[in-house]
């Protein structure tokens, strides 16, 4: 009789977010392993360390590349699936031998998992066990303490990893967010985040539920040193904490008349009065004078008066600035 491979999910970090379930397939299984990068280190086993057993055999999957270049004749696509496939072969070598193997997955085993790569390899040919687990997008969301999305709201996942352009129009065309996969590609996530406006009630999450959690409003996250385990969460308006009130200015272009100020319109006249900037042709700046007891004092950019920018800088609040 062959053994059964159980996909486990372990939870983003916290032993004790692994399920009930899930803690005692792991001590009862006959085979654990889990996939690493080159590096070694494996937080799928170390959120499974307290429910290992003695003399249980462990077998790391390590990835040849993650996003290094490699010389592999296939390229990157090609070194990937290679290691797959021999992954894939060990495992059922102890399958075959009627062996349960648990295959520790972070998070969620069939959410963005190398766990989902063994699983279509095997599931023709042995009996495959999925055991869900929190994902890490749930535990970014409790740490941030905002709820993620209510009523009819919805919740796009992104991976950090897509061109701005295309996360910018996604973000631009959902409630709430969640990006995930950061480290390198922080700095795109966060032009994306702020060409769609939605970068004051962001909230930055690294290593949820770990004892190194930390939660940062976007502006103040550094983006050198953005780990890969880090999420980006985009609440969703009903619960969007207030942005940071950064002033914005907008250009309002208007029309002076003809020539006498009696022609200017009301309207434009109000637009002046709001302006901290007026910009144009020193012949037009020339018609727009505050009056005697304005506080806004006319300031000529550029050393030559006579070219065509002059700005005045006024504040919208000072007294006299009328017309
Ligand atoms: C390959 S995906 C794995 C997702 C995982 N299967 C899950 O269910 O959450 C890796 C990405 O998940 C996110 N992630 C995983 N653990 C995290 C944690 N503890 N805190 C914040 N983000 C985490 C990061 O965005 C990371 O780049």
């Amino acid at each position: 009789m062959t053994g059964i491979l159980y996909g486990v999910g372990v939870g983003p970090g916290d032993p004790e977010l692994v399920t009930v379930k899930a803690a005692r397939l792991i001590a009862e299984a006959d085979v654990v392993a889990y996939h690493s990068a080159r590096h070694g280190r494996s937080n799928a086993r170390a959120c499974a360390a307290p429910y290992l057993r003695e003399g249980q055999a462990e077998i790391r999957l390590m990835y040849p590349v993650t996003t290094e270049t490699t010389d592999h004749p296939g390229g990157y696509r090609g070194a990937l699936d290679d290691f797959y496939a021999g992954a894939a072969e060990e495992l059922a070598e102890h399958l075959t031998a009627g062996r349960n193997v648990v295959l520790l997955a972070e998070g969620d085993p069939m959410f963005y998992s190398s766990y989902m790569h063994m699983h279509k390899r095997l599931r023709g040919r042995f009996e495959c066990v999925v055991v869900p687990g929190v994902t890490s997008v749930s535990a970014a969301a409790a740490a941030t303490g905002v709820p993620l999305v209510e009523a009819d709201e919805v919740l796009t996942v992104l991976p950090g990893t897509l061109p701005e352009a295309e996360l910018r129009r996604r973000l631009a065309d959902t409630d709430a967010a969640a990006i995930m996969k950061l480290g390198r590609t922080f700095p795109t996530v966060r032009g994306a985040l702020q060409g769609a406006d939605r970068d004051g009630s962001a909230r930055y999450v690294e290593r949820a539920s770990r004892p190194d959690e930390r939660v940062l409003a976007l502006a103040d996250v550094t983006a050198a040193d953005v780990p890969y385990f880090s999420t980006v969460l985009v609440p969703g308006r009903i619960n969007a904490p207030a942005a940071p009130s950064v002033p914005r200015g907008e250009v309002v272009v208007v029309g002076l008349g003809p020539g006498d100020e009696a022609w200017t319109t009301p309207e434009v006249r109000h637009e002046l009065s709001e302006a901290t900037d007026i910009v144009g042709y020193r012949t037009y700046t020339d018609r727009v004078r505050p009056r005697p007891a304005s506080a806004c004092t006319p300031r000529t950019t550029g050393s030559r008066p006579s070219v065509p920018g002059t700005h005045w800088n006024s504040r919208p609040e000072a007294p006299g600035w009328r017309w």
